[in-house]
């Protein structure tokens, strides 16, 4: 990137997302609490009930079309739990605070593709993480990284929405990767863009590396690539699930390398793919239901 270039003036831009915005603090706090693997009904419906926002949703969700024909009117929390069950209750909290972080202002990005998108991936980034043989991070890492790892595209969206725009309709219009169409217009990508950003907001090293490097993972250096490529894998296998990289029109490439790497077997790769698929399912309905 050369001094003053259009990519320096987009750095600098980035530069001003110094802080993780105060939801984004508490949405990662409250889903560490959520996914506590000892948790109970009553402990989840009391980490909601500080939410009022979440709370709200819960209830229109737990109300709506989807589900009101099999329960009938629910007006509190504990009932919704106790009706809905746990994993529900923790996918719709999820779906729901996670587009809460960064709204789109720009209105380049569609909010519920993308989430979907982050979503299937952050799960399918911890499940492969869990079973790669050859890894060994932290699940509430991988998950992060797998959540965030196209950040970058929101950012790159908030502080330049009309370039954006361009870089999307470039990829659309000439089958060209959304990543070569963002270092052509806008001489940084996504990747990079959410790297630096991520770095500013102090998440760990690990989850930066991986965020930085989704695309390329065996560029990152070896104590932090494992991670890289659990989160590529993860991208990857979204795509074929149709739940591919937001705005881009091209399947991504895939390194082999991070396959060969984790020693991962293909076997719980499928089983983890049809379980994101059923996922990834529910929480498209849930989006359009509220
Ligand atoms: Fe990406
Ligand atoms: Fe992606």
């Amino acid at each position: 990137m050369s001094m003053g270039s259009i990519g320096e003036k987009i750095a600098l831009r980035l530069r001003a997302f110094n802080e993780l915005p105060v939801r984004g603090k508490h949405f990662l706090e409250t889903h560490r609490l959520i996914a506590e693997p000892d948790i109970d009904a009553a402990g989840i419906a009391r980490i909601i009930e500080k939410d009022p926002w979440l709370s709200a949703k819960i209830l229109a969700a737990v109300n709506s079309v989807y589900y009101s024909g099999r329960y009938g009117e629910i007006s509190g929390l504990k009932q919704a739990v106790a009706r809905l069950g746990l994993d529900e209750v923790k996918r719709i909290s999820l779906a729901f605070s996670v587009m809460n972080i960064f709204p789109d202002e720009s209105g380049v990005i569609n909010s519920r593709d993308f989430w979907l998108h982050s979503i299937g991936a952050a799960m399918m980034t911890r499940s492969i993480a869990e079973c790669a043989i050859a890894v060994k991070v932290d699940a509430d890492a991988a998950y992060v990284a797998g959540l965030f790892h196209d950040a970058g595209m929101l950012f790159l969206a908030q502080c330049c929405p009309e370039a954006y725009r361009a870089v999307r309709e470039t990829a659309a219009g000439y089958s060209e990767s959304l990543l070569v169409a963002e270092k052509k217009l806008m001489d940084i990508d996504h990747a990079e863009a959410g790297g630096m950003v991520l770095e500013q907001w102090k998440l760990p090293e690990v989850v930066v590396s991986a965020v930085r490097n989704h695309h390329e993972p065996d560029c990152a250096a070896v104590p932090v690539r494992p991670l890289a490529q659990v989160v590529h894998l993860a991208d990857f296998s979204c795509s074929l699930l149709g739940a591919g990289e937001p705005g881009d029109t091209l399947p991504q490439g895939f390194s082999h390398g991070a396959f060969h790497d984790l020693g991962v077997d293909p076997e719980s790769i499928q089983q983890i793919i049809a379980r994101t698929e059923e996922e990834i399912e529910r929480t498209k309905i849930l989006f359009h239901v509220v």
